[in-house]
C-alpha cells in the first residue's frame, strides 16, 4: 500500500543523514564483471566527492573482487601491472603508489566501501579514468570521471 505521508518522511530522513547534495554516486560492480556507471560527472561545487561501491553478487572477493580505483588516465597501466604485481593480499594495489588519486579496498559479493576524496585535486577539462584492478577486470571495468560545472 502506497502511503504517501511515511514516503515523505523516510526521504527527508534519509536527505539529513545523508546531505544528498551531489557530492556523491553509488557504483555497483557485479559478478558480470561490470561497473553500471561508466561515467561520473563531479559538480564543481562540491568541494569532496564520495563513490560508494557495492558488490551485489554472489562471488567472493578472490573469484570476483572489486574496488574502485582512480588515476590519470596515463597512469592506468602502470597502477594495474604493479597493483597485479602487489598481490590480492594489497588488494591489487602497490601500497603508497601515489598515482592513484582515489580508491576503496577491493570488496566481494554483499560487501560495500566507500571513498572520499578532495575535488581540488582535479583539473577541469580532464577526463580521468576509474577501473578495477583485480587481474584483467579493467579491460571492461573502467569509466571517466570529470570535473564538470
Ligand atoms: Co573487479
Amino acid at each position: 500500500m502506497f502511503r504517501p505521508a511515511v514516503a515523505l518522511a523516510a526521504l527527508t530522513l534519509s536527505g539529513l543523514a545523508w546531505a544528498d547534495d551531489g557530492c556523491s554516486t553509488t557504483v555497483h560492480g557485479t559478478d558480470q564483471m561490470t561497473f553500471d556507471e561508466t561515467a561520473i560527472t563531479v559538480p564543481a561545487a562540491c568541494k569532496q566527492f564520495t563513490v560508494t561501491l557495492e558488490h551485489p553478487g554472489e562471488m567472493p572477493k578472490s573469484v570476483m573482487g572489486h574496488n574502485w580505483v582512480l588515476t590519470q588516465p596515463q597512469d592506468e597501466e602502470g597502477v594495474i601491472n604493479d597493483g597485479a604485481a602487489a598481490g590480492i593480499d594489497s588488494d591489487y594495489l602497490k601500497p603508497g603508489d601515489t598515482r592513484i588519486l582515489a580508491h576503496t579496498p577491493l570488496i566481494g559479493a554483499g560487501e560495500t566501501a566507500s571513498v572520499t576524496f578532495q575535488t581540488s585535486q582535479l583539473k577541469a577539462g580532464t577526463a580521468y579514468t576509474y577501473f578495477c584492478s583485480f587481474p584483467a577486470h579493467a579491460l571492461v571495468m573502467k569509466g571517466t570521471l570529470s570535473l564538470g560545472s
